[in-house]
């Protein structure tokens, strides 16, 4: 963190001051700085739950893991059914009653022991889907508080339903928008994918096809060696 704001003492500011959640346990208190394992997020912004970007981003996270699995740890966060208004992020106050689902997010992103994120989004029309968007635009509370995901790494991962369904063209518009988090962003390590992992929906196999398969562990490869190397 060193010139950077602590993280996690950002995200209870924030929290507080949008009257919401306060930070757990005595470390957050002191803003101690990270210590055990490193965490690598995979976020499905996938509308639907469970399904093809999930099984993907699973596989990535697996492989994650796997480069060493004494020193990281994974978790996945589903955006579905999520409300995250993106107006908020612009200024806009919500209205009276509306409910938002961003800041217990905003906290897992946030803790300091997350080291790397594997964003994954189903394509839409050869873009991003509108809840990866959405969260994207929230990450304005990171963006103003002194570019707090400041070298983190990240990479992407996009599923479709045709083979060349617009996979790399919304892998890099999301990998556009992290740039300005200060993200590092890398992409897959493999042979195979270059800028991140392209998955194929509907292939036989579906995601489990062998090269939906290795595209994964590529990126999930990547995302790990480079998030322990940045350590
Ligand atoms: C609104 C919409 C637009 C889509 N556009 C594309 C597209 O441009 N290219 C493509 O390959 N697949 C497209 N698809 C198919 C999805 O990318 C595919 O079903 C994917 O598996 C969805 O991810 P999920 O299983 O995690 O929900 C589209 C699906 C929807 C609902």
């Amino acid at each position: 963190m060193s010139d950077h704001v602590s993280r996690r003492g950002f995200i209870g500011s924030a929290a507080a001051a949008a009257g919401g959640l306060v930070m757990a346990g005595a470390e957050a208190a002191q803003g101690a700085e990270p210590a055990g394992k490193a965490k690598i997020l995979g976020i499905n912004c996938s509308r639907r739950a469970g399904e093809n970007t999930a099984r993907a981003l699973a596989i990535a996270l697996d492989a994650a893991k796997a480069i060493s699995p004494d020193a990281i740890e994974v978790e996945l966060i589903e955006l579905a059914g999520k409300n995250l208004h993106a107006e908020v992020a612009a200024g806009i106050e919500l209205a009276e009653g509306q409910t938002d689902d961003f800041l217990p997010i905003a906290e897992k992103i946030g803790d300091p022991s997350v080291a790397g994120m594997i964003i994954g989004t189903p394509v839409y029309f050869s873009s991003m889907s509108s809840p990866c968007k959405d969260l994207l635009e929230r990450f304005m509370l990171f963006y103003k508080q002194d570019h707090a995901l400041h070298n983190i790494v990240a990479g992407v991962l996009a599923v479709g339903g045709a083979r060349h369904g617009g996979q790399e063209v919304t892998i890099t518009s999301v990998q556009a928008s992290l740039f300005c988090q200060h993200m590092i962003v890398v992409g897959a390590g493999g042979k195979t994918s270059r800028f991140g992992a392209c998955i194929w929906g509907g292939a036989e196999e579906g995601v489990e096809e062998a090269t939906n398969r290795s595209s994964a562990e590529a990126l999930g490869q990547r995302v790990a060696e480079v998030a322990l190397a940045m350590r």
